[in-house]
């Protein structure tokens, strides 16, 4: 496959993840910009109550980390944790970033993750859908993500019936320079679960007016 063709195909943002520019910008925006600050206060805490509800695990797959924003909420609800990413710049900073437990590192792709069948016990995702720009690699993501987990997956979409996503087609649709977001809907994922053999045990948006994420839990289905 030629270079270019390849870019594409892993698409640009991931590319741009990879460069140690780029990584440590991603690494202080949380902290440098007000509402960043804000959505991540808040993000964090709606994280920990949906992981209060499923309850501790022993093996956690952590994909992507970035460079470890979350990882101090997620570590304290397994003993193992494997923080994946695409980007060794990311890993590097998850790794310097990590306090309290000790990752493992791991780099590799979303879609195809390095990890036999039900390798971990929960599997979490935030943030890393709504970048890959096309829908059947949304879909492929988290196949794969419920292919390594026998337990829980727990993953971020743009939610496509949004306030925030509704909005951004209407203003698509006026030529307003906005380009239309890379979005799953809840409905989506409920029948992808069905089909990897997992219920959607809740869903929680991040804010029904000024967000269009959503956090989905799935859980496998007892056999
Ligand atoms: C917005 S950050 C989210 C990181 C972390 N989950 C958080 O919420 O802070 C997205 C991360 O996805 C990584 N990434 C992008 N495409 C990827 C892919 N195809 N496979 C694995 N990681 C990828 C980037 O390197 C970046 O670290």
């Amino acid at each position: 496959m030629r270079e270019s063709s390849a870019v594409s195909e892993r698409n640009r943002y991931s590319e741009n993840r990879r460069r140690s520019d780029k990584a440590a910008s991603y690494d202080v925006k949380y902290e440098q910009e007000f509402h960043k600050r804000v959505s991540d206060r808040r993000e964090k805490r709606l994280l920990e109550s949906i992981l209060a509800t499923a309850g501790s695990h022993e093996r956690m797959l952590d994909v992507p980390c970035g460079a470890g924003r979350l990882s101090g909420v997620l570590s304290r609800f397994a003993d193992k944790v494997v923080e994946m990413d695409y980007s060794f710049p990311m890993l590097e900073l998850c790794r310097q970033n990590a306090v309290d437990y000790v990752p493992q590192m791991a780099n590799g792709n979303v879609l195809h993750l390095p990890f036999c069948d039900v390798a971990f016990d929960i599997v979490a995702s935030i943030r890393v859908s709504h970048h890959l720009p096309k829908r059947e690699d949304r879909l492929n993501h988290v196949r794969e993500l419920c292919r390594v987990s026998s337990r829980h997956v727990l993953v971020t979409i743009f939610d496509e019936d949004s306030f925030k996503n509704r909005l951004r087609k209407f203003r698509t649709a006026l030529w307003l320079k906005k380009k239309p977001k890379k979005t799953l809907s809840i409905g989506e994922l409920r029948s992808l679960g069905d089909e990897c053999g997992f219920d959607v045990a809740g869903s929680w948006s991040l804010s029904r007016m000024f967000s269009g994420h959503s956090f989905v839990l799935l859980r496998r289905r007892a056999a």
